[in-house]
């Protein structure tokens, strides 16, 4: 990628691996990515400091160059937990009541997408393609545009599109469209963010769908389309049957039924609910149907903000109940661990399990989804039980579909999951297999540089690797 005459691919993240494994599904998806086609990937560096240097680093890095900026305690806590997380976060999960306005919040987040904008501009040589990631990078290449730099840009948002409504609840709902319109290329996750984005420009003065099937917003135009974000199949399915996850699984579960949810410690993620599903499923559950114990494994996430601090009190809450309700000497229904593990030990997990609950009140894609997917024994598959409000619900058809906001369906869901027969569960597994298969990591990157080549025209050499 970083051949002479030929442009160099640079992405942009917030988060990137320096020292810490990935956990999250944009670091996991990124460095499947680039360890594919090398390149440059720049993100923050894990500690912050006084005072930020006024270069990027260079980090040990297998297969492509890694590159830190520098964040200040006030740039963490305003740009980052404050507008990242704070704002945009809770906007564009549907969850604007959480919304958190604070003005050095907004403002610590430009002076940061500013200040990366200029340490970009030292770097990017013209014939680069730069590639910006996710909501804490909204901005960033409209700073480029006004410095001049004038490369291409796409951008991907890995979590939901805000619906119209949504993006009212910002001060400024016109900087959003107008930050976007500086990139040649948006992708989103899913249709239904596409159809979001439309619905804005469509109800924006200045927006405009132009006969081509680009979008002009102001004085600029730009492409925007859907790109599902895939996983790295192969090696999950090969971590899967390193070792075996049974064996990992203590024994008070004694003749019941393995269920897995794996999911930051978020409230996207809808894991009280989906406790509170489980819980009506033993509440309900007649003397034929399996006992069942579900596997929390929720890491911390943004534990400084307070809408983390209280959903981690609610689950913990919850999860105390049932059990108390529901153990048996030999069985606790719940088991729930607040902490990373290694997906070494994740894939195996996933492979034992007679299902997964992967429900979130929205989400981008949920890599879990596919992760679950790749780990399964083709021969006797679990079975994935996915909320249609995951951006995963849309190529995922064959999983048994839930409204995670409906306990007695989130229960028969489990009900019907645990008892379903072999033939139906390989008859669903071959079709979400396929799908995940066929649409890699790899397949996703490719497309998305494509797609950004050609629309700068046929002047732009683009290859994925
Ligand atoms: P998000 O990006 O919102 O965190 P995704 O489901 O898309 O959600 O991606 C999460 C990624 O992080 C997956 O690759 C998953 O395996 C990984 N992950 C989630 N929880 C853990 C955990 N407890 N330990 C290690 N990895 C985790
Ligand atoms: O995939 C969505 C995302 O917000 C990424 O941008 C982020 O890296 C990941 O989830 C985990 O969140 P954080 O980086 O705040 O720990």
């Amino acid at each position: 990628m970083s051949d002479e005459g030929k442009g160099r691919l640079v992405v942009v993240s917030n988060r990137i691996p320096l020292s810490k494994p990935p956990a999250g599904g944009l670091v996991v998806a990124l460095d499947d990515a680039l360890r594919g086609s090398g390149g440059l990937w720049v993100g923050a560096a894990e500690e912050v400091v006084e005072t930020p240097r006024d270069h990027l680093v260079e980090h040990p890095a297998d297969g492509y160059t890694k590159l830190s900026f520098d964040l200040t305690a006030a740039d963490r806590n305003e740009y980052y937990l404050g507008y990242s997380n704070g704002v945009l976060w809770p906007l564009c999960h549907r969850r604007s009541d959480l919304i958190d306005f604070r003005p050095e919040y907004r403002e610590g987040y430009m002076r940061v997408n500013r200040r990366i904008a200029g340490l970009l501009k030292d770097l990017l040589r013209p014939d680069d393609r730069l590639w910006i990631h996710d909501y804490h990078f909204l901005p960033l290449a409209h700073c480029l545009r006004e410095l001049g730099v004038d490369v291409t840009m796409g951008f991907f948002l890995h979590i939901p599109f805000p619906t119209h409504t949504d993006l009212e609840a910002l001060s400024q709902p016109e900087a959003f469209l107008q930050w976007m319109a500086a990139h040649d290329l948006v992708g989103l996750q899913s249709q239904s963010d596409v159809a979001s984005f439309l619905a804005a420009i469509r109800r924006a003065p200045r927006g405009e769908l132009l006969p081509d099937g680009m979008v002009s917003y102001a004085d600029r135009r730009f492409r925007i389309a859907s790109f599902p974000i895939g996983i790295a199949p192969q090696e999950f399915a090969e971590a899967s049957v390193a070792i075996d996850g049974s064996d990992l699984i203590g024994p008070d579960r004694r003749g019941a039924k393995l269920m897995i949810g794996v999911d930051r410690l978020d409230y996207s993620k809808g894991i009280p609910h989906r406790l509170r599903g489980f819980e009506s499923y033993l509440d309900t559950r007649g003397p034929d149907m399996p006992r069942a114990t579900l596997l929390q494994i929720a890491p911390p996430s943004r534990s400084e903000i307070l809408a983390y601090k209280e959903i981690r009190a609610e689950l913990e809450q919850i999860a105390g109940a049932v059990n108390g309700k529901h153990a048996e000497l030999d069985w606790t229904p719940i088991r729930y661990l607040h902490r990373n593990i290694p997906r070494e030990v994740l894939a195996p997990l996933f492979r034992a399990a007679d299902a997964a609950m992967v429900t979130p009140l929205a989400d981008g894609m949920n890599l879990v989804a596919k992760e679950y997917i790749a780990a399964q024994d083709p021969d006797n598959p679990g079975v994935l039980i996915l909320s249609r409000f995951a951006g995963a619900a849309e190529q995922l058809k064959s999983s048994v579909m839930v409204n995670p906001y409906d306990r007695s369906q989130m229960a028969e869901a489990i009900g019907r999951a645990l008892t379903m027969s072999r033939e139906e569960r390989r008859a669903r597994h071959v079709e979400a297999r396929a799908n995940v298969f066929e649409h890699d990591i790899a397949e996703w990157s490719a497309n998305f540089l494509r797609a950004l080549g050609d629309v700068r025209g046929p002047g732009l050499s683009v290859d994925a690797g």
